[in-house]
């Protein structure tokens, strides 16, 4: 297969980039933001048409949440429109498009986990952007594959797990929110989900498009999640201390762009249908050595 990459050193980009590199019978080109800004049309056109791919992972995006409130066309720019020219390049090839999306897409009252029939209301700029960035790319090429993940924690970028290593050396108290709840995603396990579904694919194997939820278990609270990550770096002496945790609730942290309270991603369709089970975030923190910077 020929596959080309965007955002190639975002968490995921470098995970998929690493891991294609192994995958025999394999051409990759992975681009980064200099070599390829997805918001410019004619440069998405041009590198799609020279290298020919049959699979498109675009893993760029704008994931700063609390700034997409202000970044508003930027947002939409990188978030929708840029996804939007990719599926329609990759559409004149004849090629597939995997695209990633976030839980961030739901506005977060539902009782229980969400499936990808759900309706979406998103709570901010970067979910909407994101919504705006599925249509788009659902309407511009037959080929595609949306997939929904959540809470991106990865040994490349900054994340939720690298902050509380980061803290936990300094700080001997931190308050973590309780309230909100989802499923940490350990970026190695998206890659290779997303190479699977390539195979799948490029192999001819009848493959349903559409969106597919894939996220980690189990579902914890940030609060819960700091909870471990701080247990396993003591465990592994990353830290000497685990500091003192407080849960408080969204309210008492107040951020820019509002969050979905509940963004608990329900993994069946994407079992039943790749038979590619959940990401295990625990096992994911098993070598937390790795997180740190
Ligand atoms: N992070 C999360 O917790 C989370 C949760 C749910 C879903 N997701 C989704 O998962 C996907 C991957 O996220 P991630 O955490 O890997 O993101 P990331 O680490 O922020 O990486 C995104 C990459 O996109 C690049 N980029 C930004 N604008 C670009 C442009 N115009 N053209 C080309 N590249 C551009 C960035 O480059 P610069 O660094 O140079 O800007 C960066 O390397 C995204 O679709 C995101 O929405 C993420």
């Amino acid at each position: 297969m020929r596959v080309l990459i965007t955002g190639c050193y975002g968490q995921v980009g470098c995970s998929l980039t690493e891991q294609l590199a192994k995958v025999v019978n394999t051409e990759v080109l992975a681009l980064d933001r200099d070599s390829l800004d997805i918001t410019n049309q004619e440069a998405v056109n041009a590198a799609v048409v020279e290298f020919q791919p049959s699979i498109i992972i675009n893993a760029a995006a704008h994931t700063a949440v609390d700034k997409a409130e202000e970044e508003v066309d930027l947002s939409y720019a990188i978030n929708r429109d840029g996804p939007k020219y990719l599926a329609e390049a990759a559409q004149s090839v004849g090629a597939a498009i995997l695209h990633i999306s976030t839980d961030y897409v739901f506005e977060g009252n539902k009782v229980g986990d969400y499936t990808e029939t759900d309706t979406t209301n998103p709570r901010g700029v970067y979910g909407e952007s994101k919504l705006a960035g599925e249509i788009a790319v659902a309407q511009s090429c037959d080929k595609h594959i949306i997939l929904r993940t959540a809470w991106v924690f990865g040994e490349n970028g900054n994340n939720f797990v690298k902050t509380m290593l980061r803290l936990g050396q300094i700080r001997d108290a931190l308050s973590i929110v309780g309230d909100q709840f989802g499923g940490p995603t350990y970026a190695g396990d998206i890659a290779s989900t997303l190479i699977q579904i390539a195979k799948r694919i490029t192999q001819g194997s009848e493959v349903e498009y559409g969106i597919y939820h894939y996220s980690g278990l189990p579902h914890v609270s940030w609060y819960d999640f700091a909870d471990a990550i701080f247990d396993v770096a003591v465990q592994q002496k990353v830290l000497v201390n685990k500091p003192a945790l407080t849960s408080i609730t969204t309210d008492q942290y107040p951020t820019p762009a509002k969050r979905p309270s509940n963004s608990r991603l329900n993994n069946e369709k994407i079992m039943t249908n790749f038979f590619i089970e959940a990401s295990d975030w625990k096992v994911a923190l098993n070598n937390i050595q790795a997180y740190t910077d």
